[in-house]
């Protein structure tokens, strides 16, 4: 089967660029392939097609009963340094959803959810830090999908919701805050996850005179 097309490195190029800047590895492949591509982490686990299509993610994301692609957690053992052998990362289902994997084709197929938050067509100006987009328009889970979909979707959600309403809550209804320089805050990897580059604040106790710079 032809796989759509993607960048031509071999794969420990291409892990190593996944791995040192993976948003702009991705963000390169998006401008040249589009939609759709092809990229080689491992000779071990074959090729990885991402999509951010928002119809491509539903397609893929209700699929996950076995019916046409599967959940697997296969490549999750790349993660296995941060996230330990015995974590739900890795894990594929019982011993006949294994089987059946057997059967699957040979590259596996997932939904890139930094690239679908991405899409200028979907989020204007994507780069703009702009929460009132939320309030103009809905987004489905195809579109907006920070706790991934389907049968591996987080089951943290719920809780990591609560916690962040309660933490902003609690701030912003007390203190004013503005970035304690011009110096743009840019998006980078953390770890597993990604976040916000280290950045320092000025809070303004009780929404009145300037308090201090935290750091
Ligand atoms: C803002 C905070 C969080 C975000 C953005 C987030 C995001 C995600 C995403 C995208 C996945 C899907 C990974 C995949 O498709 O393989 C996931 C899975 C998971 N999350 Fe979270 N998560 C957050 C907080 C939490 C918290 C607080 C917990 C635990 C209390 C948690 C536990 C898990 C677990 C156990 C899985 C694996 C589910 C599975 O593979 O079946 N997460 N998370």
């Amino acid at each position: 089967m032809a796989l759509p097309d993607g960048p031509k490195g071999g794969s420990n190029w291409q892990m190593l660029r996944w791995v040192a800047t993976p948003f702009s590895f991705m963000r390169a492949c998006s401008r040249q392939y589009g939609d759709c591509f092809t990229i080689r982490l491992s000779e071990r686990f074959g090729p990885l097609v991402l999509f951010s299509h928002p119809e491509a993610l539903q397609l893929i994301l209700t699929n996950d009963d076995g019916g046409l692609f599967e959940a697997s957690g296969t490549y999750n053992v790349t993660l296995e340094p941060m996230t330990g052998t015995q974590s739900v990362f890795g894990l594929s289902g019982e011993q006949h959803r294994r089987a059946r994997q057997l059967l699957m084709p040979p590259f596996l197929v997932t939904g890139c959810i930094y690239l679908a938050h991405r899409r200028a067509q979907v989020y204007r100006d994507p780069e703009e830090f702009r929460p009132e987009r939320f309030l103009e328009r809905h987004y489905s889970p195809f579109e907006f999908l920070p706790f991934g979909g389907g049968i591996r979707r987080c089951i943290g959600s719920a809780f990591a919701q609560f916690e962040m309403k309660l933490v902003l809550g609690n701030i912003l209804s007390r203190f004013d805050l503005a970035l304690a320089d011009g110096r743009r805050v840019r998006h980078q990897r953390r770890g597993l996850v990604s976040g916000p580059s280290p950045f320092q604040m000025r809070i303004f106790e009780e929404k009145r005179g300037v308090c201090r710079v935290n750091g």
